[in-house]
């Protein structure tokens, strides 16, 4: 390594440490977070590698962590976008593809997915002129099941579009099953749930495609960031194709005639031998990540299995310092699972003594940072209001979770101490002793 580039990167270490100061926690005034990354000295060095390299686009890094990341979840191919959001927009828009021929989604074409979820899951359905089809959750889970999906299967149900909730797996298996049964493709938003298990096997490996976030909330942070997994080759492409501008050429950018024949394309109605590197064969955006992102990424990577365990860790103290606390319906993991947690979830009893509110204006003037299950019952939302959608049954869990859930963080950064104190808040707050 260059010697300069040498200091630089012992200097950011050291500047690093010297941020490290020893903060006590101190019961209602340091911050508990929901959420947030959890940023060590290799991720910074990384971040100031990549930006002394000036690798300011996408690069070498976005396909070693592409590879690297794909490995890690079993699939063939992933595909770094600038959010988990893009990422839905790609997975879904993928099945839309002319090279799908008969097999494609056609405007009108249903969708199924949950009402109480996160806006993007939903959003590229709408998107593409498709119909989302929504049905309810369970509480606890916060998740659908298998019995509801097949409800909701109509004459022009093509896909299945559904969030592993706060990283807890729905009913995967039985619904990838139901998929197949019913010729129907199945898209796991796997932006919360990265290493959780259903059956023994990773979420977002069971579905034909799955994405994730790499949003600072999330179990890996980029900052901003995103991914599309498959291993679909067929699909993989056409992922590729709209996320780099619908262009048909896969030659990376820097790159060109890796298929030798550049300049021997006839495509459209294009003149024979167009230039393939400017051949469109999707309507794409350009929705990648830079390696800024990927270096971070990389250096998170690291890092997952350990914070994923304590995503568990803290969970369970979570779970068994509430266990038995009146009038608070407590979460549960999906049988058969094994919950990479995001976040953990509390609904207030609608006939308790205190409201939701009240007890999160609590939990909040201590400093106990609380989030709402993302926008509730989605149909509620001035954007859903006067689009076209259909409901197959009630939708009375997603309202009561509109009205009475909200989550407190279980991220890796959270100290026993910290969890210890949320416990007695609560319990304080409830009157069910400590
Ligand atoms: C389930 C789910 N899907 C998609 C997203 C979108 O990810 P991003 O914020 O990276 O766009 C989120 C964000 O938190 C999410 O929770």
């Amino acid at each position: 390594m260059n010697t300069h580039k040498g200091l630089i990167l012992d200097e950011t270490v050291k500047y690093h440490q010297d941020l490290q100061e020893e903060r006590p926690f101190v019961p209602g005034t340091t911050e508990i977070w929901p959420a947030g990354a959890v940023l060590d000295e290799a991720d910074r060095a990384a971040l100031v590698e990549a930006a002394v390299d000036m690798r300011i686009a996408a690069g070498p890094s976005s396909r070693t962590f592409e590879s690297r990341f794909a490995r890690k979840l079993g699939h063939r191919k992933a595909h770094l976008t600038n959010s988990g959001s893009s990422a839905n927009l790609l997975a879904l828009s993928a099945f839309t593809s002319h090279l799908l021929e008969d097999r494609r989604l056609l405007p009108g074409d249903e969708v199924i997915t949950v009402a109480a979820g996160f806006p993007t899951t939903v959003n590229p359905i709408i998107q593409n002129g498709l119909i989302p089809v929504f049905i309810d959750v369970e509480l606890g889970t916060y998740n659908t099941t298998a019995a509801r999906a097949t409800a909701a299967i109509g004459p022009r149900t093509r896909a299945i579009m559904i969030a592993h909730a706060l990283g807890n797996p729905f009913e995967v298996a039985e619904i990838a099953q139901l998929a197949e049964e019913h010729d129907l493709y199945l898209i796991e938003d796997n932006c919360d749930a990265v290493g959780s298990t259903y059956d023994g096997k990773l979420t977002g490996s069971f579905g034909d495609i799955a994405t994730v976030s790499f949003y600072p909330a999330h179990h890996l942070s980029m900052g901003e960031g995103g991914c599309v997994l498959t291993s679909n080759l067929a699909l993989a492409r056409i992922v590729e194709s709209l996320r780099d501008w619908g262009r048909d050429c896969w030659c990376e950018p820097g790159e060109t005639n890796k298929c030798l024949k550049r300049f021997k394309y006839q495509m459209g109605t294009l003149p024979e031998g167009y230039d393939h590197k400017y051949i469109f064969s999707h309507i794409g955006y350009n929705l990648k990540a830079t390696d800024i992102q990927a270096a971070l990424g990389l250096s998170q990577l690291d890092k997952l299995d350990r914070f994923c365990e304590a995503r568990r860790r803290n969970w369970k103290r979570l779970r068994e310092g509430l266990d038995g606390v009146p009038h608070l319906v407590l979460p549960e993991a999906t049988v058969r699972s094994d919950p990479s947690w995001f976040g953990f979830a509390l609904t207030v009893d609608p006939d308790a003594p205190f409201t939701r509110a009240a007890l999160v204006d609590f939990l909040e003037g201590r400093k106990i940072g609380t989030r709402r299950l993302f926008a509730g019952n989605l149909t509620r939302h001035p954007a859903y209001l006067n689009r076209p959608y259909r409901v197959v049954g009630e939708l009375t869990n997603s309202d009561i979770i509109t009205d009475q859930t909200f989550w407190i963080g279980v991220y890796p950064a959270l100290t026993e101490e910290m969890l210890d104190y949320v416990i007695a808040s609560v319990k304080e707050f409830v009157g069910a002793g400590s």
